[in-house]
């Protein structure tokens, strides 16, 4: 074959962004996919992918390509490598297609191959994870997924906040709430591989950066987290990823003007950088989805107190809307048809709630002059309901002492209350769901579906 395998259909597709760059017959050579596969006797197409773009290459070909015979029988899904000429089609949806010289399969895909040109539903795709990132719509949320996770190092990056590794296996339950799990050792008493110390998968990095805010001022951490919650829906996983920032000599409100500017920055980042993906999921997944996502770039986050909210739950009620639990009470913990109507019919966007009551949330909230709520604050957004939670955390080494020890969190944390002594100041910080974030961003229903292998309560395929 001609030419040095260096090409990349991406490249193809890049320098055609740059007129008149990429030439008229020039010989390229691939390796790729079918993802389909029609002749009508003198002329075939292949729909191509070789997995660096999401647009798919047309190949064409006729009786006098070489190897004819064989691409026929070219099959869906099959592995080839192709050698081929490019022809520039700039009034055609596709700006270029290759006319093959010669191809040869070097992997076959067999009959049952499961995912032919047809829609398939998400159900169905969710059991063959091994295979669903060649499907057009996971192939679209895997990359997007990749950009997103690069644009959040790029902003704190370029605002100097210092990435930390938190640990994954911890002695500790950073929100207070029971729901990890354990780990276990096969080493003749399972419990004693880390000297007696209970051992468990984080729920948060939380406590162990706020230490490094402690040294560095602004820092974050991003990583999986793990939640052992029986909770069976479409938006509860048992292993997702969570962004944490967490800054120094910073109150509630300079956590949600963090909060508000970071999210619509990788809003913008991927709406710039993952155009043709975010097309597709405006088309096909969610219509209105880049109106949706444009409304957030420019909308100023509504914000309002957890008292607040209450009232325009039990106004609701009071005109005739039906929740499930429909007993609206100051001190409840909010569900997310109560966040959702919020969300969505109240506000029509994104909004904080803040000042919630103390007893509904973590012990190292800030309590407020009050004596009732902490300075916490709850993003909720349209469709998702709770996407991030943040709170400026307490300072003062008494107040927090008295609270760990009523709710039952101060064993294993002496070095955290230490943090308090030892030059302690105002902080604040929060969590963003990252797979939560992703399904908002493209509109997806399911977390199964936002993430490669998802870990849920009832399922441990892969
Ligand atoms: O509200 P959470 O529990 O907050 C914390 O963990 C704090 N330590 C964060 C902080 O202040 N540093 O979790 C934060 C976010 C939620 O808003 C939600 O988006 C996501 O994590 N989340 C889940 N996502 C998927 N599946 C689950 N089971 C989740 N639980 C929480
Ligand atoms: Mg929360």
């Amino acid at each position: 074959m001609a030419q040095e395998r260096s090409i990349t259909n991406q490249l193809l597709f890049e320098r055609l962004k740059v007129k008149d760059q990429l030439k008229n017959d020039e010989v390229v050579k691939l390796e790729g996919w079918v993802r389909s596969n029609r002749n009508n006797g003198s002329i075939g197409f292949i729909e191509f992918n070789d997995g660096s773009s999401f647009k798919n290459v047309q190949l064409v070909y006729t009786k006098e390509t070489k190897n004819y015979d064989n691409i026929v029988h070219f099959r869906t899904g099959c592995t080839i490598q192709i050698e081929g000429k490019i022809v520039l089609t700039p009034e055609n949806k596709q700006p270029f297609e290759i006319h093959l010289i010669d191809a040869f399969l070097l992997g076959d895909c067999s009959e049952d191959y499961p995912i032919q040109k047809k829609r398939h539903s998400f159900e169905f795709l969710r059991d063959i994870a091994h295979l669903r990132p060649r499907a057009n719509t996971f192939n679209a949320i895997f990359r997007v997924r990749n950009k997103l996770a690069f644009a959040i190092h790029q902003y704190f990056q370029e605002r100097d906040f210092m990435y930390v590794h938190t640990p994954e296996i911890t002695s500790n339950d950073a929100e207070g709430a029971g729901q990890v799990f354990h780990v276990v050792s096969d080493f003749k008493d399972p419990t004693a591989f880390f000297g007696g110390s209970s051992a468990s998968l984080t729920v948060s990095g939380q406590l162990h950066v706020e230490a490094f805010a402690l040294a560095f001022r602004n820092v974050y951490t991003f990583g999986p987290t793990f939640r052992a919650e029986n909770s069976n829906t479409t938006r509860h996983a048992s292993e997702f990823w969570m962004i944490e920032p967490e800054i120094a000599f910073a109150d509630l409100e300079d956590d949600m003007d963090l909060m508000e500017d970071f999210l619509k920055y990788i809003i913008k980042y991927v709406m710039k950088n993952c155009e043709d993906e975010m097309n597709f999921f405006n088309t096909m997944i969610e219509k209105g989805l880049l109106d949706k996502l444009n409304h957030v770039v420019n909308s100023n986050f509504v914000r309002m107190t957890y008292t607040e909210g209450i009232e325009i739950l039990k106004n609701a009620v009071k005109a005739g809307h039906k929740f499930e639990n429909n007993n609206i009470e100051w001190g409840m913990d909010l569900q997310s048809e109560h966040e959702r109507y919020l969300t969505e019919v109240h506000v029509k966007g994104p909004m904080f709630l803040i000042d919630f009551p103390k007893h509904i949330k973590a012990f190292y909230m800030k309590q407020n002059s009050d004596g009732k709520t902490v300075a916490a604050c709850d993003l909720l957004v349209p469709q998702v309901g709770e996407i991030c939670g943040g709170s400026q955390r307490e300072e003062n080494y008494e107040v927090l002492k008295k609270k760990m020890v009523e709710m039952g969190n101060d064993k294993g944390l002496e070095w955290y209350l230490e943090l308090r002594k030892f030059g302690g100041c105002i902080h604040s910080g929060f969590g963003l769901g990252f797979d939560r974030l992703l399904m908002y961003i493209t509109g997806m229903q399911n977390i199964r579906d936002v993430e490669p292998y998802p870990r849920t309560p009832g399922s441990l395929k892969y």
